[in-house]
Formats: C-alpha cells, structure tokens, sequence
C-alpha cells in the first residue's frame, strides 16, 4: 500500500465528515472532528489493532524512542557527525533498538500491512547507517537524509492506517 493511497483514504474520511449537516449549536466542534480524520471518536479510518497490554506499553514506550531518535539524528546530520546519526539510528530505530523477543511478539499481533511497514522501518535505518557511516568519509550528507525523509515516511504510512486499542 502506497503513502499515497493512505493520505487518500484518511481524506476521504475528512471529507465525509465534513460535508454532514452541522448542528447551529457546536458548530465548531463538529467542524474540529471533521478537521482531524484521526480523532477516535469520529471518521476514524485508522485500523484498530489489538495488542496485549503489557505489549502495548512497550510499544508505545519503543515509539516515543523513535522519535527522540529522530530529532537527535536530525541534530546530529546538520551539525555533520554523522558516526553519531549512526550511532543513534542503530541505537533508537535499528533492529537491535527492541529488546530480547519484542519483535517477535509485536509481529504475532500485528496484521500483515503493518508487519510490513515495521519491517520496512528497521530496513531503511539499516540503509540510514550504511549511508551515514559513508558520509564520514565522502562528507555526501544527501544519500542519508533522503534515506532520513523516506523513513519519517514509513513513520506516517503507519500511524494513518493503525491504531492500537
Ligand atoms: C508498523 C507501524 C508503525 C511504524 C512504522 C511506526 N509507528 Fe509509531 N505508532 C504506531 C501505532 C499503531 C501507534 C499507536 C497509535 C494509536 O493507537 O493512536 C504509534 C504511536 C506512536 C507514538 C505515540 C507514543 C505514545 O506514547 O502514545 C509516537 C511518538 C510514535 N508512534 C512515533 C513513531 C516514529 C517517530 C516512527 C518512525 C521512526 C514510528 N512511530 C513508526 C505504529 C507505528
């Protein structure tokens, strides 16, 4: 499934609701829910998957990582250290960021889309760390901030097509 193809379905969500009749009264209420396709109350087109909840804690715990890895990378390739931004992808988005058997659980629960968006995550920080390690010696910081975008857009494609609940 492409990014594309999600960004269409959760605005065809959007766009549902925003063209029911709306109510005098919380008008802006109304137009707050249709503004925001992700609200759990309404229009949400996100797939609810179910995960044990000790699981779930982990997972959410492992995603807040993620993004503190983001923004320390992000950190990192514009002050040019890029040993560190590969340090850091390693550390925080690599394979090797979840502990014992965490993967393994999380794919037993996981529909497949979304196993595979996982996967593709953990592939591109793979890439992300070859192509920084290289940019310490080339000084080409273009290779790994590509690689950089296409992974925060792995981050996207998931989180508009599954929710935990
Ligand atoms: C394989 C799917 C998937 C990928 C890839 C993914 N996430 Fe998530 N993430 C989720 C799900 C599902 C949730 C829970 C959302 C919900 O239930 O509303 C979540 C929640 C989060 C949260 C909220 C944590 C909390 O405490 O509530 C953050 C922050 C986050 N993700 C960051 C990221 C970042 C950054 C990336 C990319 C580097 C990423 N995620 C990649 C599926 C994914």
């Amino acid at each position: 499934m492409t990014i594309a193809m999600l960004i269409g379905m959760s605005g065809g969500a959007s766009a549902q609701s925003m063209s029911m009749p709306m109510p005098m009264h919380g008008g802006a209420a109304a137009a707050a829910s249709g503004s925001a396709p992700t609200d759990a109350s309404h229009g949400d087109a996100r797939v609810p998957v179910d995960f044990p909840p000790a699981l779930r804690r982990e997972v959410l715990a492992t995603m807040r990582m993620h993004l503190q890895g983001l923004a320390e990378i992000q950190q990192a390739m514009t002050q040019g250290r890029f040993d560190d931004a590969a340090r850091l992808a390693s550390m925080t988005l690599g394979m090797s960021s979840m502990h014992g058997d965490q993967a393994a659980q999380e794919a037993r629960y996981m529909p497949p889309g979304m196993r595979e968006l996982g996967a593709r995550l953990h592939m591109q920080a793979g890439e992300f760390i070859l192509a920084a390690q290289d940019a310490t010696a080339t000084g080409d910081h273009h290779k790994p901030q590509t690689i950089l975008g296409h992974m925060m857009q792995t981050c996207v494609a998931c989180h508009a097509a599954y929710r935990l609940q």
